[in-house]
């Protein structure tokens, strides 16, 4: 019997990109995501065999900085009572390279607790408690979900089947974390009232789009707003951005085949590395052309 638990990736077609407020984890703008079922984090908890809480990743121990993160927040919904622990994760996502690492990592987690020390908690109280450990892991627990700027997250459907590739750049852990680099957009940069703005009418358009079916909407506002979200990293002190030569080569890619007919997006998070999103009726066809244009490797995550 396999007692790992589960956490899936999701990418945000709406982007979360800033904090308005931290306790509770609330975000500036209302943002929508769609789950990543192949690419995802399993965890297990066992006790410790040491007098220290322990946290692994794919075999590899984790810094005292992590223990210490995690330690912080589990603290927040396990007894405060309990024995010392060891974490064991395995991610099938790349971690800390703009996959939602962070999503399916805090997901798998809060689902390991609620077993390990039998908590009992229902999947509305999980999500709650799983936005603060990280906000976008909230959005794991749906296929398509929208976490509101009250905290709440629901669930929304769409009659279109989604598919989405990755094009990789670079698997690397990122010099900047997600949390780091969104509070310096927050603190300094000069546009990100207007983005939080245009990613308010995104959200709307967005619920509209998904509920009319209306892919080719629905890819417009997930290019505009994910090059709105970048925009203010560049408009931050000192400037910064996540996106590298070759990303603009992989979306350059992305617009090539829409010029030629094909239905298919990009969408960029906290790293270099491009997601293409398109309807799984289309992905053979898609892949195969990308594959000509694209050399690198390709990460297919809803199969
Ligand atoms: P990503 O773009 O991959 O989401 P972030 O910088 O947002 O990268 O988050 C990376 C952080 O997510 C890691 O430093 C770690 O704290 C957390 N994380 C990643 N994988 C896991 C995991 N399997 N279990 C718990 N936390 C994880
Ligand atoms: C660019 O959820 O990783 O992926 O709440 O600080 O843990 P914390 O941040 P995190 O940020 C995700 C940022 C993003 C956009 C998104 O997923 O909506």
């Amino acid at each position: 019997m396999d007692s790992y638990s589960l956490g899936y990736a999701n990418i945000a077609l709406v982007k979360y990109w800033g904090k308005k407020s931290k306790d509770p984890v609330l975000p500036f703008n209302p943002n929508i995501s769609l789950r990543l079922d192949n690419l995802l984090s399993k965890t297990k908890i066992e006790p410790s065999l040491t007098d220290e809480d322990e946290f692994y990743i794919n075999d590899e121990k984790q810094s005292q900085e992590e223990v210490e993160k995690i330690t912080k927040f589990i603290a927040k919904f396990t007894p405060i009572e309990r024995e010392k622990i060891c974490i064991r994760s395995y991610n099938t996502v790349p971690t800390a390279a703009g996959l939602s690492s962070s999503s399916s990592g805090t997901m798998a987690l809060v689902l390991a607790c609620n077993k390990y020390f039998k908590l009992n908690k229902t999947t509305e109280e999980l999500v709650e408690i799983s936005k603060e450990g990280s906000g976008s892991s909230c959005r794991s627990f749906y296929r398509l979900a929208a976490w509101l700027e009250d905290g709440s997250v629901e669930e929304l459907s769409c009659d279109l089947d989604f598919g989405m590739m990755v094009l990789v750049v670079n698997e690397d852990r990122k010099k900047i974390s997600s949390r780091i680099a969104m509070e310096r957009c927050v603190q300094t940069s000069t546009t990100f009232d207007a983005w939080v703005e245009k990613a308010k009418e995104d959200f709307v358009d967005m619920k509209i789009a998904l509920k009319n079916a209306d892919f080719e909407k629905i890819g417009a506002i997930t290019e505009a707003n994910a090059l709105a979200m970048h925009a203010t990293t560049t408009t931050s002190t000192p400037s910064f951005t996540f996106l590298t030569d070759e990303s603009y080569r992989a979306m350059e890619i992305v617009k090539t085949l829409q010029e030629k007919g094909y239905r298919c997006y990009f969408t960029m998070d906290a790293g270099p590395n491009v997601k293409v999103l398109y309807l799984k009726e289309d992905q053979e066809k898609i892949y195969e052309e990308i594959s000509k244009l694209w050399q690198k490797k390709i990460i297919l995550c809803m199969e």
